[in-house]
């Protein structure tokens, strides 16, 4: 039998906040760019999802980043893992702007990504390769990137047997605005447009 319960319960067992960036759950993005000398940076970034199918938006601020993509609008979008997550955290609290050896300090190697102008860092799964396509609401604090997928990169390690990535073998984090945390992706649930015809 289906319970019934007044709504104003249902709301009295709710705690509320006030409205901030708790959209859950929050990737772990690590943007690589090249200056204007070929010089490889990173930085972290969480407010970033997909845009249309082959379209990437990433709310960013004024970086050293930034700076780099106005000179050379090519990036890549490597995702954080568990493996990665010190280095992955520490060139989202430094900037290239004033830490000449921010790169060496994460221990990454990096080559140039074969289809755009940007670092690949190698110590990452699987990597986006992306092209700037429009810049929403510019302005000296940053913008919204709108970003072309150019192509798609993945280690043959974290291959599964169709041939295609396989997330669960990643170990890929995601980063809890709330408090302030990573969390490491785990055990697959169910399959999407499929489990859920059961119901129907
Ligand atoms: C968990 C985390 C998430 C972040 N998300 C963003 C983001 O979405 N957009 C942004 O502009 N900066 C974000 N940052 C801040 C940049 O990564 C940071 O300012 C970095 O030092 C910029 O590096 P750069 O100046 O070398 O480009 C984030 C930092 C952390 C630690």
């Amino acid at each position: 039998m289906v319970e019934k319960r007044p709504k104003l319960l249902l709301i009295i067992n709710m705690k509320s906040f006030k409205s901030t960036a708790w959209l859950l759950p929050q990737p772990v993005l690590i943007i690589g760019t090249y200056d204007k000398e070929g010089k490889p940076n990173a930085m972290n970034a969480a407010w970033g999802g997909q845009w249309d199918m082959h379209e990437i938006i990433i709310s960013l601020g004024s970086h050293q980043t930034t700076d780099n993509l106005a000179v050379n609008p090519e990036f890549t979008v490597a995702f954080a893992t568990a493996e990665t997550m010190v280095a992955s955290d520490y060139v989202g609290i430094v900037s290239g702007r004033n830490t000449p050896d921010k790169m060496e300090k994460t221990g990454w190697t990096s080559e140039k990504a074969p289809n755009v102008n940007a670092p690949l860092f190698k110590d990452f799964p699987m990597t986006l390769e992306c092209r700037v396509k429009q810049k929403i609401d510019e302005s000296e604090t940053g913008y919204y990137l709108v970003a072309e997928i150019v192509n798609i990169l993945c280690d043959e390690k974290y291959l599964a047997e169709d041939g295609k990535p396989d997330v669960e073998k990643m170990e890929l984090i995601i980063f809890d605005p709330i408090h302030h945390t990573y969390i490491q992706l785990g055990k697959k649930v169910g399959k999407a447009f499929s489990d859920g015809k059961k119901m129907k």
